[in-house]
């Protein structure tokens, strides 16, 4: 893919610098191709690609390119006042929907990415949704440049790509939060807390690598549950007590924020 141009707005950021260095990394991407924006005018992270460029002016990066992605904060948007007609843009920013990248920035080719917080240790989960008007090529460049950071795949309608932005574009978060639910409540079981927050450590360490293993999560809670053991009576107790409920109630909320309903 190399010999197309890339202009980062915003693309310094957490998520930006994940998905720039991986394809670099991956050689997706020449470093000399690459213009990254940033109000600061500063990067922090690209050492190792000293032929990054970065620059303030966001207007004149994307003259010079073929392809744009969008990398900055949704309340940041306002600030970018651009005519991205007859360019590519890419963009990974969650609750903004394509029609309103077409109507902001004149642009008819869009692919909306949604990686997660993974695509620093090149494991992001990456829903991509293209518009009509997207070439064969456009699509195959996103692949590849989002192929870059984890496993990249199509979906096919908006409303999937907000679901998805709260089941995988939260990242670790949903399972952080289940984590330090039970670190708390060993503490105040009276567990002496750097061994809670030990034992939830090497927990999560040896519980990753077996969900994502061969077994689905599903044959995994059924293996327990037919073990009979004290895990079964915790993982009854958990579903008696409202775990689907939850489930549903958080992804509703997350979907809701990401189409703009909340
Ligand atoms: N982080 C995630 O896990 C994640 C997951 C899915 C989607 N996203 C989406 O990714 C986008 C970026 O999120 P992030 O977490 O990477 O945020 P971030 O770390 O705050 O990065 C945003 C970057 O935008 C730059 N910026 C802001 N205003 C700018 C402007 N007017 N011109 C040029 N650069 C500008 C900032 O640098 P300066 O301050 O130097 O300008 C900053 O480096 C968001 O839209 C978010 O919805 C993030």
């Amino acid at each position: 893919m190399k010999g197309w141009r890339l202009a980062a707005l915003g693309g310094g950021g957490w998520l930006g610098r994940a998905l720039i260095l991986a394809a670099l990394q991956r050689g997706v991407i020449a470093p000399a191709d690459i213009c990254i924006t940033s109000r600061r005018g500063r990067l922090e992270g690209f050492e190792a690609f000293p032929a990054v460029t970065v620059s303030a002016d966001n207007q004149a990066a994307p003259l010079v390119s073929e392809a744009v992605l969008l990398a900055v904060r949704p309340q940041d948007l306002d600030q970018l006042s651009l005519d991205l007609s007859g360019k590519l843009v890419l963009s990974v920013m969650a609750m903004v929907p394509m029609e309103e990248i077409r109507r902001r920035f004149g642009s008819v080719r869009i692919i909306r990415a949604m990686p997660n917080a993974a695509a620093e240790q090149c494991l992001s989960f990456t829903p991509l949704l293209a518009s009509p008007e997207t070439t064969p090529e456009d699509r195959s460049l996103a692949a590849a440049f989002f192929g870059a950071s984890g496993l990249a795949e199509w979906v096919a309608t908006e409303s999937e790509l907000d679901y998805l932005t709260g089941l995988t574009g939260s990242g670790p978060a949903f399972f952080a939060a289940l984590a330090a639910a039970m670190e708390r409540d060993a503490v105040a079981q009276g567990l002496p807390p750097a061994l809670a927050s030990r034992a939830i450590g090497q927990l999560i360490k040896g519980a990753a690598p077996m969900l994502a293993g061969e077994r689905s999560p599903a044959d995994l809670v059924d293996i327990f549950l037919d073990y009979q053991g004290t895990t079964a009576a915790g993982l009854k107790a958990l579903e008696e007590n409202g775990l689907s409920t939850l489930v549903r109630v958080m992804l509703e909320a997350a979907r809701e924020k990401a189409a703009g309903l909340s």
